[in-house]
């Protein structure tokens, strides 16, 4: 009788210890999640298309930043400018559990979908440079591209003393960056009723299909006084074409992205094969800097903005170094 009692009391205390155990490991694991202990955190990059030389730029910026943080590890994938793998490559982030996604999305609408899936299981998102449709994100970081296209529509306003020409050589019409170049770009010109967009070219942010549309344009348009590249690719293959039909003398091209080194925005603007260029900062630093803060559960605000800068040949040296 007394026997039995004794062990049933010490299968209750062995029980208790068991789940006070268990409460231990699982509250730690739990604490581990969520703060900045951890010896390892998981970070899936997709990237929209590596191929390009700003993109290049982006992510070097982002791994050299990445390197300084032993505790961090990026899973990378590369979406080819393919709206498609990009999904899939996001999904497949989502299936492994990434502590954190980074994502610069090729198009807006076809990626919403799926980047609102990773925000709503709970895994935190930064959105670079180009957006998604709605707001299932933690942080966006980037520059103001209705700002930049603004900054380009005045400034080639001023180049053409308010009267001329003009062609817009538009990057991928579902990426926002494209949209709101243009519309900037637009809204400044409105103001000068001189100067006319004669074409509006898309060419897909490309330096190949920039020269062919460029080549369509000049050979349909008997005056054009200036080309608008939504990025420097498409700019320079509008320098291009217009060189090979002997057009570059009079016409002015001016482009978006100011890549530092020698094939860069920057060094084309210094040789004079553009006019001017504008700065948009590739946010590579600012992500890691930032996925580090939303890691270890500080607030990010929803929106980080870079700042730009416009180059011309006056100021293009300072631009050459990174
Ligand atoms: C590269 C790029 C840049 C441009 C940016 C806009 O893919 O085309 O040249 O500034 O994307 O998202």
């Amino acid at each position: 009788m007394l026997t039995t009692a004794t062990t049933t009391a010490r299968r209750r205390v062995a029980g208790g210890l068991l789940l006070a155990l268990l409460a231990v490991v699982l509250l730690a694991g739990a604490c581990n999640r969520g703060g900045g202990t951890r010896d390892k955190f998981i970070i899936g990059f997709s990237q929209a298309n590596k191929a390009e030389p700003w993109r290049t730029w982006m992510d070097n910026s982002l791994m050299k930043e990445a390197a300084k943080r032993p505790n961090l590890e990026i899973l990378y994938a590369d979406a080819q400018q393919d709206n498609s793998k990009q999904v899939a490559d996001v999904e497949n982030f989502l299936r492994q559990r990434v502590d954190l996604l980074i994502i610069s999305p090729n198009e807006a609408k076809p990626l919403t979908g799926v980047v609102r899936r990773v925000y709503e299981s709970g895994i935190p998102v930064i959105v670079l440079d180009r957006s998604v449709e709605g707001d299932s994100y933690t942080t966006f970081i980037g520059a103001n591209n209705r700002e930049i296209g603004k900054a380009a529509g005045e400034y080639a306003a001023q180049l053409l003393g308010g009267k001329g020409h003009v062609v817009e050589i538009k990057g991928l019409p579902g990426s926002t960056p494209a949209i709101d170049r243009s519309e900037g770009f637009r809204e400044a010109l409105a103001g000068h009723p001189g100067i006319k967009i004669i074409a509006g070219p898309v060419a897909d942010w490309l330096r190949d299909k920039g020269r062919e549309q460029a080549e369509a344009a000049l050979r349909a348009n008997e005056k054009i006084d200036l080309i608008y590249g939504h990025n420097d690719p498409m700019a320079m293959g509008a320098y291009l074409a217009a060189t090979a039909m002997n057009h570059a003398e009079a016409l002015k091209i001016i482009g978006i992205d100011g890549l530092p080194g020698t094939e860069g925005g920057a060094k084309a603007v210094i040789d004079g094969k553009l006019d001017a260029t504008f700065l948009y900062p590739n946010c590579g630093r600012e992500a890691i800097e930032t996925a580090v803060k939303i890691l270890n559960k500080e607030q990010t605000p929803k929106r980080i903005t870079l700042p730009t800068a416009r180059i011309t040949k006056e100021n293009a040296a300072q631009f050459i170094n990174e």
